[in-house]
C-alpha cells in the first residue's frame, strides 16, 4: 500500500474547500445547490468522500493530524454549503409570504341562503293568523286511524281510507296499521282531547298522499288547518277570519266565497275560494265542527261549538309568488328558490 504524504492529503483537502467556495457562489437556486451537494458532499462518490478515503492510507504517525485537518474541512464545506443553501431560498419564503396576503386577490364571495318559499309562507301564514289570536300548535305526521279518520267521523268504509289513496304503515302483531297523516285535521282532534274550550288554534305542517305528481298534485304537501272553538261563533265569524286572512296574505281587500260542500268533520261543510286578480281560487274546505266530532274529543256539542278549517300551504303560496307548478319548490333549483323573498322575513 503506498502510503500518502501528510501535505499532500492536506493539500487535496484545501483545494476541495476552495472548489466548493468557488462552484458555490455561483449556484443561485435550490437544484443547482442540490446537484453540487451531490458532487462534493454525495454519500457514494462525492468529492469528500473520496478524500477520507485517503485517510486510510496516511502514515500511521500522521493519521491524527490528517484527521484532525479532514474534520475541520469538512465543517467548514457544510457550513458552506448551509449558507448557500440560507442565500438560495430565502427569496422563495418571502414571495410565498407576499403572495399570501396579497390584498389585490379577489375575495371568496359569501353566498346568501333564503329560507324555502315554502317556509316563508308557513311563517307568514303562522304570523297573520297570531295577529287574529289563533295558537300555532304541532302534530305528529306518523298518525293512528283514530286521529286521523274516526274522531273525524270517517267511519271504516269511507273511501277516504282506501290503501291506495294512503300511505299507511304496517304495525307488528296488530290490524291497526298507521299511516302518514293525510290531513292536518288530525290536530283539531289532539288539541281538543288535552284542552277545554275556548279555543284558537292553527297548525301548520306536512300531509302525505300517494298522488302522481304533477303541476297541481305532490305525493307530500302542506296544510293551514284552523281551529276556533268559542261560545257563539258562527259561519259569519269562519267567513271574517278567513276574509281576514285573505286580504293580509295577499294583500289589498280579498273577497272570500263559500260553496256548499261535504265533508265528514264540518256541518254545514264549504268550499273557500278567494278572488285573485278577478278569479276565484279555490283555496280549501271549511265548517261548522260537527256535533259527533265534539261528542269523539269528550265535548257536550250542546255546549260548545266552532268552526274549523283547512286550506292547502302550496296552493295559496303558488298564488302568492306566482308560480304554475309546485314541482318547483321541491325540485332543489338555487335558481328558481332565490326569487322568492318576502321582506321582512328572516
Ligand atoms: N282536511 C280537509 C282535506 O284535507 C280540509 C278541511 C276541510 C279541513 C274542512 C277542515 C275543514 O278543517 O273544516 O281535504
Amino acid at each position: 500500500m503506498t502510503n500518502l504524504n501528510l501535505d499532500a492529503f492536506v493539500a487535496d483537502l484545501e483545494r476541495l474547500r476552495s472548489e466548493v467556495k468557488k462552484a458555490l457562489a455561483n449556484v443561485a437556486d435550490t437544484e443547482a445547490l442540490e446537484a453540487s451537494r451531490i458532487v462534493f458532499l454525495g454519500a457514494k462518490n462525492g468529492q469528500l468522500k473520496a478524500l477520507q478515503k485517503g485517510l486510510g492510507k496516511l502514515g500511521s504517525e500522521d493519521k491524527p493530524a490528517g484527521g484532525q485537518q479532514f474534520n475541520a474541512v469538512k465543517k467548514s464545506v457544510e457550513a458552506l454549503f448551509l449558507q448557500a443553501s440560507q442565500r438560495v431560498e430565502a427569496p422563495l419564503k418571502n414571495t410565498k409570504a407576499v403572495e399570501q396576503i396579497d390584498v389585490t386577490l379577489p375575495g371568496n364571495p359569501i353566498r346568501f341562503g333564503r329560507v324555502h318559499p315554502i317556509t316563508q309562507t308557513i311563517r307568514r301564514v303562522s304570523s297573520i293568523m297570531a295577529n287574529l289570536g289563533f295558537e300555532a300548535v304541532d302534530g305528529p305526521e306518523v298518525e293512528d286511524q283514530w286521529h286521523n279518520f274516526e274522531a273525524l267521523a270517517i267511519p271504516n268504509e269511507h273511501p277516504a281510507r282506501d290503501p291506495l289513496d294512503n300511505f299507511y304503515i304496517a304495525v307488528a302483531n296488530t290490524d291497526r296499521p298507521l299511516l302518514l297523516r293525510s290531513q292536518t285535521s288530525t290536530v283539531q282532534i289532539r288539541v281538543m282531547e288535552q284542552r277545554k274550550p275556548p279555543l284558537r288554534i292553527v297548525s301548520l305542517g306536512r300531509v302525505y298522499r300517494p298522488d302522481t305528481a304533477d303541476a297541481t298534485h305532490y305525493p307530500m304537501f302542506h296544510q293551514v288547518e284552523g281551529l276556533l272553538i268559542e261560545p257563539g261563533a258562527t259561519m259569519a265569524h269562519l267567513k271574517s277570519v278567513l276574509r281576514s286572512f285573505a286580504s293580509s296574505f295577499l294583500g289589498g281587500d280579498v273577497r272570500v266565497r263559500f260553496r256548499p260542500s261535504f265533508f265528514p268533520f264540518t256541518e254545514p261543510s264549504v268550499e273557500v275560494d278567494m278572488e285573485w286578480n278577478g278569479r276565484w281560487i279555490e283555496m280549501g274546505g271549511a265548517g261548522m265542527v260537527d256535533p259527533s266530532v265534539l261528542q269523539s274529543v269528550g265535548y257536550d256539542p250542546d255546549e260548545v261549538c266552532g268552526f274549523a278549517f283547512g286550506l292547502g300551504v302550496e296552493r295559496i303560496a303558488a298564488r302568492r309568488f306566482g308560480v304554475a307548478d309546485i314541482r318547483d319548490f321541491y325540485r332543489n333549483d338555487i335558481r328558481f328558490l332565490e326569487q322568492f323573498h318576502d321582506r321582512g322575513q328572516a
